[in-house]
Parts: C-alpha cells; structure tokens; sequence
C-alpha cells in the first residue's frame, strides 16, 4: 500500500524541522498579537462556493468534496480563509471589544492539483486574518508579518510582489475594460478563458496556457483604473512599508487565484537558485466584503497564508541549516537482568525530573549499548551492572570528555541535574 498521490509521510528527522518552524511561525504571531484558531479540515461544500468563488479553479476542479451518510455535500478545506471567516460569524467574534480580531491557524489543505516538487494535494498552510480594520497600516502588519515569516529563519532571496486590485467600483470598471479588450479574441483564448471572460475576466490575466497571447501584454492594467480612494489607499500602504523598509516591487498583472480579493494583494516568492519551478511562497490580500457574502455584518479583512512545505523547500534552496538538537541527555547501558530492572524505574525518576533518557531494550551486549549511545548523540551514558548495584553507585560517563566518575544511586537525579545545567 502506498500513501495517495500528492500526499506524504512526515518521518523523524523531518518532522523536527517542521515542528522548529511551527514552533518558529507561533512566537512570531504572538509578538504580532495574532491568536490561534482551530476550526474544522471539512465543511459545508457551500462555504467554499460562496467564499473563494464559484469560479475558481479551486472551487470548480480542485475540491475533494463528497456526500456524507447523511446526504449532506461536505469538502476538505482546500484554504483556511474562508473557515476562519465563518466561524468568526457563527461564534459572533465582532461582538468582542477587541477589535480588529486577529488570528492565525496552521493546518492540513486539500486540492486535487497535479503534484509536482512544492505542489501537494495535500499540503500545510500556516495563515493568519485581521478582520475588524480597514487601516492600511493592518494591511502593512501583516505583509510584514509575512516578509518576518521567512526572515526570522534566515531567507534572504525574497521578492514581495503587491498590487492593488482596488475597491468594488474600481474593479467593475476594470472589469468591463478587460471585457473590451479580449472580447475581439475570445476564439484565440483557451476555453477555461473563454468562460473566464464572462465569470471573471480577471484570471484571464493569471492563465498559463495563454500568457504569450500577445492580447496579454496590451491589457488594462488594474492601476489605471483605480478611483482616488483605492489609490490612496494603496499609496498609504506602500509608504507603511517604505518606512518600515520592507523592499517590494508592484506588479499590476498579480491576479489571486480566489475571488475575494479587492484593494492589496500580494505574494512572496523566492528567487533563490535552484529553487524549482514553482516560485510563490506564500499569498494573501484584502477581503473586504467577504464578511458579508457569508452573513455577517459589514467587515473588512485581510490576511495570507503560506504553506510550509514551499518554505522548506526555499531553506533547503538557500542552504540554510536549521539549528536543531537532535541530542539525548542520558543513555543507560546496564547488564545483567537486576541491573536492567533498576534501570527502568531509574529512568522514570530522571524523566520525571525532565530529564530525557533512554535504554537498550534488545539485549544488546554492552559494547552495542555504547555504540548504540555514540549514534544517539547521548550526552552522558548511565552504566550499570551487578557490581554497581551491590555497592549501590553507577558510572556516569560524559561522552564528550569520556570523563567518568562514581555516583550514589540516590543522587544520580541531582547528579544529572547539575551536570546538563552547568556544562550544555
Ligand atoms: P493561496 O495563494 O491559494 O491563498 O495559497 C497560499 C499559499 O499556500 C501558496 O502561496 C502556497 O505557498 C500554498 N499552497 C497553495 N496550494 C498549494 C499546494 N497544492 N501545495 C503546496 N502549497 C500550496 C490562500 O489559500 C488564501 N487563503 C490566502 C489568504 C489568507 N488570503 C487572505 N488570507
């Protein structure tokens, strides 16, 4: 048997440097003032219908979306947006004084998208959502916060795309312009286009079958057609992140892949050499108005996710080496059966004062248990044998000096204690 395409096993030795960056992502929201969220891997199919948009990709090929034993028309969160959403309308969390509500979630994402390197089906986002301000310095904390998610672990190849696709009058006229200008090459169009055109004439611009269309490069650009409102806006954004020197470049031709996106939206993606084909590391925007669309009150928002798997990829691209401990404080090489015993519950009284120990439980002669310490990278080996145990002592052997000295039983806990607080 074999795990499904696109999804895989997380094994030791990896799943250490997952649970650094978590761990890494977790302190950086709190110092952001994000708190977590854990809502539902599945929902009702119709969340994501009306929240990403009935015309996307996502929505129209990628769901794994099935009917339960109760008739009910469930899906696999393909993002987390859309959830956070929701549940922030169902348990009423706009009624909290503490406005904007910001939170962040990590978890499992679903989409049947053809696999390949940094493309899974499932995959793991880290995200997070401000929703309550419609302040341009919100949408600049959570840029920053996105640029910070990379940084802190040490990426330098970075690029931060942001645009602006402006408010609800800008983007309709912007609409009907881009209308006007494929329309005369509707046929020319690849046929997903040519539905686009009519659903959403925005993801024309994002469609990688006919980006050399030469009616692509002499498109509308969004820019041109923001009102004074949305260009202050994005104005007031940029000069967030100017002061905060936080480089970007803007790219009128970033199109999100979901449809709730108006005013900043933005990607991150990594230029570091031999990083793969796909490049975007994380995404996000403005999403005023989706409050709404799923029946709450009048709400702006804005957030990004990332998935964890691309930001190991781009460490692993940049060569950085995560500064994981992968030691073990304690290792017990006993022999004999008495000896063995007294190990056991030797061992619950250290691991009961934190300190980390394990044994050999095959039998191993004692120069196996030795060799089996060395691999483990044990800082001390506990040795113990009949002999020790009649006089009531064991051996403890600090690995990295082979120093070794004669503890009481009944002090090996202190013992240890002050060794792993003073020499490591
Ligand atoms: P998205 O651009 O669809 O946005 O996904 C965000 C990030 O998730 C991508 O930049 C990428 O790192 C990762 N990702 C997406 N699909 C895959 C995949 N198949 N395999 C591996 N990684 C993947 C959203 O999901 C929005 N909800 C982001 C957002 C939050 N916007 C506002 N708030």
């Amino acid at each position: 048997m074999k795990a499904p395409r696109g999804t895989q096993d997380l094994l030791p030795g990896t799943t250490e440097k997952w649970q650094y960056v978590e761990e890494k992502l977790v302190e950086l929201s709190r110092k952001y003032h994000y708190k977590e969220i854990r809502t539902p891997i599945f929902e009702h199919t119709e969340l994501f219908q009306r929240g990403v948009g009935d015309s996307t990709d996502i929505v129209q090929k990628e769901m794994y979306t099935f009917t339960d034993r109760g008739d009910r028309s469930l899906t696999l969160r393909p993002e987390g947006t859309a959830s956070v959403v929701r549940a922030f309308v169902q348990n009423k969390l706009f009624g909290s004084p503490n406005q904007p509500t910001k939170l962040f979630y990590f978890g499992p994402m679903f989409r049947y998208e053809r696999p390949q390197q940094g493309r899974m089906r499932q995959f793991v986002q880290f995200g997070v959502e401000a929703l309550g301000s419609a302040d341009p310095a919100i949408d600049a904390e959570v840029l920053a916060l996105a640029m910070s998610c990379y940084q802190e672990l040490g990426l330098k190849s970075l690029k931060l795309v942001i645009n602006s696709l402006g408010d609800m009058e800008s983007r309709t006229n912007h609409r009907n312009a881009l209308i006007n200008h494929f329309e005369p090459h509707k046929e020319e169009l690849c046929s997903d286009c040519q539905t686009r055109l009519q659903q959403n004439p925005l993801r024309v611009l994002d469609c990688k079958k006919d980006r050399n269309h030469p009616a692509m490069e002499t498109a509308p650009s969004i820019l041109d057609y923001l009102n004074d409102e949305s260009k202050q806006y994005f104005e007031q954004v940029k000069q967030h992140l100017d002061h905060m020197g936080i480089d970007y470049v803007v790219d009128a031709n970033l199109v999100r892949g979901l449809d709730y996106y108006n005013h900043t939206a933005f990607e991150i993606m990594s230029d570091a050499d031999g990083f793969g084909a796909i490049t975007t590391l994380s995404g996000g925007g403005r999403y005023n108005g989706l409050v709404e669309e799923l029946d709450g009150p009048e709400t702006p928002g804005i957030g990004f996710a990332l998935s964890v798997e691309r930001l190991l990829m781009a460490l692993e691209a940049e060569g950085i080496e995560l500064p994981i401990d992968d030691s073990l404080d304690c290792y017990f090489a006993s022999l004999g059966e008495r000896a063995s015993q007294e190990a056991v519950s030797l061992m619950f009284q250290l691991r009961q004062a934190g300190i980390q120990v394990d044994k050999d439980y095959q039998g191993k002669k004692f120069k196996a248990q030795f060799k089996a310490a060395d691999r483990l990278q044990a800082k001390y080996v506990i040795v113990l044998g009949d002999e020790e145990l009649d006089q009531g002592i064991v051996n403890v052997k600090k690995m990295e000096t082979g120093e070794q000295t004669e503890v009481a039983i009944d002090q090996l806990v202190s013992h240890i204690q002050n060794e792993l607080q003073g020499g490591n």
